[in-house]
């Protein structure tokens, strides 16, 4: 592949609410791209990029998660900014908003704040319509497990309880936090893993088909495609 010199780079141009670009020189023949579609946003548009983030990164996992407060009462709320973080040991992280709406952050954080602890469930189409619903914010002092009538189960090593119907558990316990920007970002160990026998193997393998999971696509949601091999 031939470098383009940079004087054949046209920057394109960039005006509130994203333009078409001028359109870079394509990297092989050094010509114009050809890509007159291309629209270019700068980062200074906030809610553009913000917007682009949430279309472009699909799709999102879904952790459905359940934290509790020093007096007891269990919480349960969905999040789709979240990832594996590390594989040894294993870490997820999951990056929570703060509520705009209020003087005070979310009951999940609050609880992250205190206790520490979570439980980290998977969603699948049979629970799809109880996790959104888990969503809507609720008086601290309800909880969503009790609301929505879902069966909970204690965890081993946490104490946030796990929900039975969930075909997947994994008891978590914060790490460490950042604050890259406005969300504040908490990394979490998995301490233990509970997956429904008809879904895993003895050494862990998942049959991602049959666990179906939920994804969050923009405003959407979605299921996997087919799966397919490349190589
Ligand atoms: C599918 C889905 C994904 C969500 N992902 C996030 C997220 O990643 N971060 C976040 O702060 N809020 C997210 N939310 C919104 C929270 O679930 C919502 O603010 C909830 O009321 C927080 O509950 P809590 O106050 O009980 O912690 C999501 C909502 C839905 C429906």
């Amino acid at each position: 592949m031939t470098p383009v010199p940079p004087e054949q780079t046209d920057p394109g141009r960039t005006v509130p609410g994203g333009t078409v670009s001028g359109g870079s020189a394509d990297t092989r023949t050094g010509l114009p791209a050809g890509r007159p579609d291309m629209r270019t946003f700068d980062a200074a548009d906030v809610e553009a990029t913000r917007r682009l983030m949430y279309g472009l990164v699909v799709p999102r996992p879904i952790a459905w998660v359940t934290t509790v407060d020093a007096a007891g009462t269990v919480n349960l709320a969905p999040f789709s900014f979240f990832t594996v973080v590390s594989t040894r040991p294993a870490m997820m992280g999951l990056a929570i908003t703060p509520d705009h709406t209020s003087e005070v952050h979310k009951d999940t954080w609050r609880n992250l704040d205190t206790g520490g602890e979570l439980v980290i469930h998977s969603v699948s189409e049979a629970n799809a319509a109880a996790m959104h619903a888990s969503s809507r914010p609720l008086p601290r002092e309800r909880s969503e497990v009790r609301e929505l009538g879902l069966a909970t189960a204690p965890s081993d090593l946490v104490a946030p309880p796990r929900l039975v119907d969930a075909d997947s558990a994994l008891e978590c316990r914060v790490e460490t936090r950042l604050r890259p920007g406005q969300e504040e970002f908490f990394v979490v160990r998995v301490l233990r893993a509970h997956v429904s026998g008809a879904l895993s193997d003895e050494v862990g393998h998942i049959d991602i088909a049959a666990l179906d999971p939920v994804a969050r696509v923009g405003r959407h949601y979605a299921h996997l495609a087919e799966q397919y091999r490349l190589g």
